[in-house]
């Protein structure tokens, strides 16, 4: 048998591609979802719809709410969601149960996580920080960040009394001292395609003493994190690019289980609280990860997002980096083969150790190229200035809509 993804010589690319989804273990899962004849390369913006999706909205609506009322908060498994939804997620980011919950949008959790971190690291001059005068003053955030995390960030640092400084991944550990008190990173970039080194990295903080949280919209469901592995502190995650959990779907929050007894939620709603029915008028803050929990969870998109997550039943994220690397190594050696000379130029890593699962190409004229694109079925998106970004799903996205992307993009110079 031919190893999966192999090189297999001078054939066309047409027919390498056909050879290589031949052999492919993962091609069968494309059926599992809602796609047409488009190549859709856009699954890191919003990923496809999973088949099990629309039945199981109808029998949440129908039966869950329009019969069950508010029995199901019980009886349908509502109330207890964010965790068991968190618990489903764990093992595609390297998590043991018990440290992530689901709920509101990454931005909302950039935030609990940054003014967690600094009162983890009993950093920070103003309320919520450690005494006054102590020396972890200094938020770093990803100077190439996707912007809400900036925005988020640099309010964070304004309510704990903290400096917030913009720095590359890279220079990270050259920018840490003591006064550092927690560092907001991007696992991949957003524009570039770029992975980021987690484990050097988070390594790098905590030797100065400073709390970890990564941004994993970009990685999740795309590569494993390996985020118990490598002690990251803590975390935070879309789920409606790779993951597939529609539009809007609820966002979750990882805090390290040893962590849990000292994270000190900016936003302790009462669904974090230890009795949420006691009606009390102080918060006492529930144990483990449920402390990350706000108000009531959005069950609609929740239960979406569960039932989008069936998909990963009998999938391993190792097969599905293993496949991923595969579909942008061909893109980019398509890329290569049709478009002219100097029309493109890849601003993705080469390295496999540095690369997501997309291709960001530079071009001229880029929001033109991609709309052109578009119109042929090519769906990617552009980023400013002058971007063309692909993400490679591979739960859906097989070798041959790589060759008809690139060829298709080829024709257009
Ligand atoms: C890295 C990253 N962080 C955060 C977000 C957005 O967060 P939210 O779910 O709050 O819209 C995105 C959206 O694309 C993203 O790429």
């Amino acid at each position: 048998m031919s190893e999966p993804y192999a090189e297999s010589g001078t054939e066309s690319y047409a027919s390498r591609a056909a050879a290589l989804d031949a052999t492919d273990e993962l091609a069968k899962l494309r059926a599992q979802f809602v796609l047409d004849d488009t190549v859709y390369l856009d699954g890191n913006s919003l990923g496809a719809l999973p088949r099990s999706v629309p039945g199981r909205i109808e029998d949440v609506v129908r039966r869950q709410w329009g019969s069950l009322r508010i029995r199901s908060w019980d009886e349908s498994g509502w109330w207890t969601a964010p965790e068991r939804i968190g618990d489903r997620i764990a093992p595609l980011v390297g998590a043991a149960p018990g440290q992530i919950v689901v709920g509101d949008s990454t931005s909302v959790n950039v935030f609990k996580a940054v003014v967690g971190a600094v009162r983890l690291a009993g950093g920070g001059g103003g309320q919520g920080g450690g005494a006054r005068g102590e020396a972890r003053d200094e938020i770093l955030v990803d100077a190439t960040t996707f912007p809400t995390d900036g925005y988020i960030a640099a309010s964070a640092a304004r309510l704990t009394g903290c400096t917030l400084r913009p720095v590359a991944p890279d220079e990270v550990p050259d920018a840490l001292s003591g006064r550092t008190a927690a560092v907001l990173l991007n696992h991949v970039d957003y524009r570039t395609g770029r992975l980021h080194d987690l484990p050097s990295l988070t390594a790098a903080i905590h030797e100065a003493g400073a709390v970890s949280v990564w941004d994993l919209c970009h990685s999740a469901g795309a590569l494993p994190v390996g985020l118990d592995e490598h002690g990251v502190d803590l975390a935070v995650g879309c789920t409606y690019k790779y993951l597939n959990g529609g539009p809007g779907s609820p966002a979750y929050l990882y805090v390290r289980r040893d962590h849990q007894p000292r994270f000190d939620s900016p936003l302790p709603g009462w669904n974090s609280h230890a009795d949420p029915f006691g009606m009390t008028p102080d918060h006492v803050p529930a144990d483990g990860a449920l402390r990350g929990r706000v108000g009531t969870p959005d069950i609609l998109s929740m239960l979406a997002l569960e039932a989008a997550l069936e998909v990963w039943d009998d999938v391993s994220i190792e097969a599905v980096r293993t496949k991923s690397l595969a579909l942008t190594d061909f893109f980019l050696e398509c890329v290569e083969a049709y478009v002219p000379a100097g029309a493109v130029e890849s601003v993705t890593p080469a390295d496999h150790g540095e690369r997501g699962s997309q291709v960001a190409l530079r071009c001229a004229d880029a929001g033109e190229v991609m709309r052109r694109l578009i119109a042929r079925g090519v769906i990617g998106d552009f980023r400013e200035p002058d971007i063309l970004r692909f993400g490679f799903t591979p739960l859906y996205v097989g070798f041959a809509d790589v060759e008809r992307a690139a060829g298709v993009l080829g024709g257009l110079f």
